[in-house]
């Protein structure tokens, strides 16, 4: 009875696959596919690590090299100024209200340095305007100098290390003193004053490579082949009225070398 069952089961099987289209028996036995293990995909072989392509890198930026190109081709005072408003490495432009170039007579005899503009001179575009600025008048008013004056005998020009304020009037880092001191030296080479005035350490950090203004000031050193001397800043002043005395005689000295007096 069983095999009369199993004759016609797979008499019954077999034309099923004829009737889906099998033709010829491939095996001697009948293989039941059903109790075949389903044969587990190959493992794929661990892909390699894919490695991004290289990102090409920016080539490391030399700001004060570029800076030194810029200041290089400025051939007179507005085309340096130009280039400085050009100069996009300096991060300070990007919070400053103002850039702050320059006051006073191109022609003067005295150029005067200072650090960086303040709240005062980021609003108003020129160096020294605010309290310090006023205190600095009166400093060179005491030699008859005058920022104003149409006589390069008697007046001052006056730049800064950086042109653009620093946030909350902190001091210039050294980065940023080294981007900016090519366009410096070149604004002084263009200037081409008889005497300079470094007021207080960041411009003697910047022109000097020293700090120490205490002991500095009152000492006539060179710059680009020129006399200058290292003064108390004026902020410093107001916070120090003794320390005026000094700052008097610094500018006595200054005032004995303009006149050309021996030994000043
Ligand atoms: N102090 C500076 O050194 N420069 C300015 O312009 C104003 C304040």
């Amino acid at each position: 009875m069983e095999s009369a069952n199993t004759y016609w089961a797979d008499r019954s099987a077999l034309e099923w696959q004829v009737e889906l289209g099998a033709t010829d028996a491939i095996g001697d036995a009948p293989v039941d596919r059903y109790a075949l293990e389903v044969a587990a995909p190959k493992p794929k072989a661990p892909a390699a690590p894919k490695t991004p392509p290289p990102v090409p890198q920016p080539a490391e930026i030399d700001a004060p090299a570029l800076a030194a190109q810029a200041a290089a081709t400025a051939t007179d005072l507005a085309a340096l100024s130009s280039a400085m408003q050009a100069f996009e490495f300096c991060d300070l432009k990007q919070g400053a209200r103002s850039f702050v170039f320059c006051d006073g007579q191109p022609s003067a005899r005295v150029m005067i340095v200072g650090e960086a503009p303040g709240r005062d001179e980021d609003r108003a575009g020129k160096p020294f305007v605010g309290r310090a600025g006023q205190l600095l008048d009166l400093m060179l008013a005491a030699i008859d100098l005058d920022r104003a004056h149409a006589d390069p005998a008697q007046a001052v020009y006056i730049t800064n290390v950086l042109p653009w304020r620093p946030p909350s009037n902190r001091a210039p880092d050294k980065a940023e003193i080294a981007m900016m001191l090519p366009f410096l030296e070149r604004h002084i080479t263009l200037a081409d004053p008889d005497v300079i005035v470094l007021m207080g350490n960041i411009p003697c950090q910047a022109l000097l490579s020293r700090t120490g203004i205490t002991r500095m000031r009152g000492s006539w050193v060179e710059v680009l082949g020129k006399p200058c001397m290292p003064m108390f800043h004026p902020a410093y002043l107001l916070r120090n009225p003794p320390a005026k005395r000094e700052a008097w005689a610094d500018l006595l000295a200054l005032k004995a070398r303009l006149r050309g007096d021996a030994g000043a």
